[in-house]
């Protein structure tokens, strides 16, 4: 045969070739279309004629072979199963992520030889990774996180030498993970994170010499931390928290010199917290709490320069709190909290410049919060308090230039606010003010009466009680709150809000539950006639006699219902009794003289007792009707 004659064939020959693999993938990738719900608007319905190099969201070589499929985000919904993957030998990226794609991957996955990215994650996928995951010997990127995969991981995985990246978190696998893994050779990405898997961490994890994140957290982990992970040179992230690890740190872990983040928390850990952690020079995270850790926190962590993130709280450490803690000059968040750290705080705390929250709570610490800190030495021991009234404090925070407390987010912000808008006044009905009331009593209660060692606000006002969205009372700021030691009487400066102040605070300085209680009738007045009560208060203390028999006849002669807040309609039903009854409780709060003030405990009684029905219509009820009668009614 003449040279010409052959090249002529073998071009014919190779045309064929590619116009049948066309046809085929042409054929595949339409039939799969069929199957697929999507939205019609979106650019898969331009997936029409026989070349689908043209179509979106697909690359093709100079062959006219497709080499990348990129679905990702398109709506899709469907299954893989008509999709033919044998008319694809040259696809190179498949990217199909957060679709509603569902049912299993198919094993026929395995067909796609070339593959070099797999994308499914935020899909529905469900069943097992099947094993012909191991013929994808081109794998770099497999990245199956966030669907519904069961059973465990293939351990034809480790047979994937070129895998760079595996995410296969936030699915449902269980089993153990195979120590198969230690094969791969140039992994840098491991992620196993929010999944079921139990048994131990395989010592193989740690011949992997080029990881650099690897994230097993949330899951089912039991047994010791591998001391091979001491290997890991490269390793920047270490993730192993909420599992249930045993067994002390291991010592190894201070050769993980590339280590910035160390997340061992919730877990069981048990021993003391390795010296070698000193070693760790570029770490900003260190969190290790809720374990079982004991002893004493090493002076060395003072050596992690770089840390900005310490959590040991809920530990069993003991012993004190080094000094040299004051090295870390970029740290931002210190919690101890929960410990059993003694002796007393050191001025090197002071000196942590970037600080932003210091939790010291629940530990065994005494003496004064050093004059470095600034603040008052209160504070931290009110980190204790629990009480749906109170606004939960997290911490406070302090450094040269700030203090201030790290508390929960209360919606809807302070009753000042909401009673001097109009729209949010009108919102807050008469049911919702008794409740605020209600709430801000059983919070006073609890603080004067129920803590083991009583606590007087001292600045209650009705910038400082917060309504969430269900306008439940929080009471806020204890920056000047004071803690009774049994049996003394505290001096201080006055503090508190002008206005809200118990008159006695003028001629003493005597501190005592009698000046909240007083605090508390200015904000139930207020609650209740929408503003700050100053006229009726006036007049009130212009008298000096046990008050309210001897109020101003104008005052006296005053009707309740012209007293409250105008822009809420006249109460009703049950709620007339309920207004009335507050009313006359508040007044017995204003009284001058501290001695005949109820205390939190009889106001908060009386608030949730069987209120006696009124004598009268409520329309008609003055100030002076409500003089006289008891508490106890
Ligand atoms: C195209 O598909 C047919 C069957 O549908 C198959 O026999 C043939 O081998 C395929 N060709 C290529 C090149 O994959
Ligand atoms: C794949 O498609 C998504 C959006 O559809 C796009 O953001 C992404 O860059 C694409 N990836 C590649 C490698 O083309
Ligand atoms: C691992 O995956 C989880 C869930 O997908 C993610 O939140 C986490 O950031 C990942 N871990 C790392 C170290 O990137
Ligand atoms: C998760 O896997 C367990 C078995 O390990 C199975 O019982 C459970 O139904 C699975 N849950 C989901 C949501 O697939
Ligand atoms: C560690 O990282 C360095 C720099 O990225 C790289 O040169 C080295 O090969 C890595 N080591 C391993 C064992 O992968
Ligand atoms: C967690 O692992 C333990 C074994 O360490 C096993 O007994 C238990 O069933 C596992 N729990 C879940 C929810 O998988
Ligand atoms: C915690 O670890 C200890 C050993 O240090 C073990 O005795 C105990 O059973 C573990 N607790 C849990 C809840 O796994
Ligand atoms: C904490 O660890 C100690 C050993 O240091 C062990 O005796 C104790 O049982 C552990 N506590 C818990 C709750 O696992
Ligand atoms: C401290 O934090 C700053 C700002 O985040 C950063 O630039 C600096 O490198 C950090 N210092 C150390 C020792 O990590
Ligand atoms: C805390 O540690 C002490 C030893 O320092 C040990 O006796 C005690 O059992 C531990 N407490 C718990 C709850 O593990
Ligand atoms: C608390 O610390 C004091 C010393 O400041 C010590 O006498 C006492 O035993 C400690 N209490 C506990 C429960 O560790
Ligand atoms: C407080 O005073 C009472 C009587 O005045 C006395 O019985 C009690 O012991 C005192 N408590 C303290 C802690 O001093």
């Amino acid at each position: 045969m003449a040279p010409s004659f052959l090249i002529l064939l073998l071009l014919q020959s190779l045309h064929a070739c590619t116009y049948s693999q066309r046809v085929n993938q042409t054929d595949s990738l339409l039939k799969w279309k069929t199957s697929l719900h999507y939205k019609s608007q979106t650019s898969l319905s331009s997936w029409v004629g026989d070349n689908p190099c043209s179509w979106v969201g697909i690359t093709c070589d100079k062959a006219r072979s497709i080499t990348n499929l990129n679905l990702s985000s398109y709506g899709l919904k469907g299954t893989l199963h008509s999709l033919n993957f044998l008319a694809f030998p040259t696809l190179m990226e498949l990217q199909l992520s957060d679709n509603s794609l569902y049912g299993t991957i198919p094993p026929s996955i395995g067909k796609l030889s070339q593959l070099r990215i797999l994308y499914l994650d935020c899909n529905d996928f469900s069943g097992n990774i099947p094993s012909e995951i191991g013929l994808l010997t081109s794998l770099n990127l497999l990245s199956l996180y966030g669907n519904q995969l069961n059973g465990a991981i293939p351990k034809e995985m480790g047979i994937l030498e070129s895998l760079k990246n595996i995410d296969l978190s936030n699915n449902n696998l269980s089993g153990q993970i195979p120590s198969s893994i230690g094969n791969l050779k140039i992994l840098c990405i491991f992620n196993l994170s929010i999944n079921k898997l139990s048994g131990s961490i395989p010592h193989e994890v740690g011949m992997v010499g080029s990881l650099s994140k690897l994230d097993l957290s949330s899951n089912n982990l039991s047994g010791p931390i591998p001391t091979s992970i001491g290997n890991l040179k490269n390793l920047s992230i270490l993730y192993l928290y909420q599992n249930k690890l045993s067994g002390s740190i291991p010592q190894e872990v201070g050769m993980l010199r590339s280590l910035t983040k160390l997340g061992l928390s919730r877990n069981n850990l048990s021993g003391p917290i390795p010296t070698s952690i000193g070693n760790l020079k570029i770490l900003s995270s260190l969190f290790l709490w809720k374990n079982n850790l004991s002893g004493s926190i090493p002076q060395e962590v003072g050596m992690l320069g770089s840390l900005s993130n310490l959590d040991l709280s809920r530990n069993n450490l003991s012993g004190p709190i080094p000094t040299s803690i004051g090295n870390l000059k970029n740290l931002s968040i210190l919690s101890l909290s929960g410990n059993k750290l003694s002796g007393s705080i050191p001025q090197e705390v002071g000196m942590l410049r970037s600080l932003s929250i210091l939790s010291l709570s629940r530990n065994n610490l005494s003496g004064p919060i050093p004059t470095s800190i600034a603040f008052h030495s209160e504070i931290h021991s009110l980190t204790n308090i629990r009480h749906r009234n109170i606004v939960k404090l997290y911490g406070f925070c302090s450094n040269a230039e700030h203090s201030f407390l790290v508390c929960e987010f209360i919606e809807r912000g302070s009753l000042r606010k909401i009673l001097t808008n109009e729209e949010e006044a009108m919102d807050l009905n008469w049911i919702k003010r008794l409740n605020v009331i209600k709430g801000l009593a059983n919070a006073l209660c609890y603080m004067h009466h129920e803590c083991s060692t009583p606590i007087i606000h001292q600045d209650i006002s009705s910038n400082n009680v917060l309504l969430d969205l269900e306008y439940e009372a929080h009471v806020s700021n204890f920056g000047t709150a004071r803690i009774l030691k049994p049996n003394s009487s505290v001096r201080s400066l006055v503090a508190g809000t002008f206005g809200y102040i118990a008159p006695e605070l003028a001629y003493t300085m005597e501190v005592n539950e009698k000046c909240d209680v007083y605090s508390f009738g200015v904000v139930t007045m207020e609650v209740l006639m929408g503003r700050h009560p100053s006229d009726l208060i006036s007049a009130l203390l212009s008298q000096l006699a046990p008050l309210p028999s001897s109020t101003p006849p104008n005052w006296r002669q005053m009707l309740i219902k012209d007293l409250i807040d105008p822009r809420l309609l006249v109460p009703t039903g049950e709620a007339t009794v309920h207004v009335a009854s507050t009313v006359r409780l508040a007044l017995v709060c204003l009284q001058a003289n501290p001695q005949y003030r109820p205390t939190m405990r009889q106001v908060s009684q009386a608030l949730t007792s069987e209120w006696p029905p009124l004598p009268k219509p409520f329309s008609m009820i003055t100030l002076e009707d409500l003089v006289g009668q008891d508490l106890s009614g």
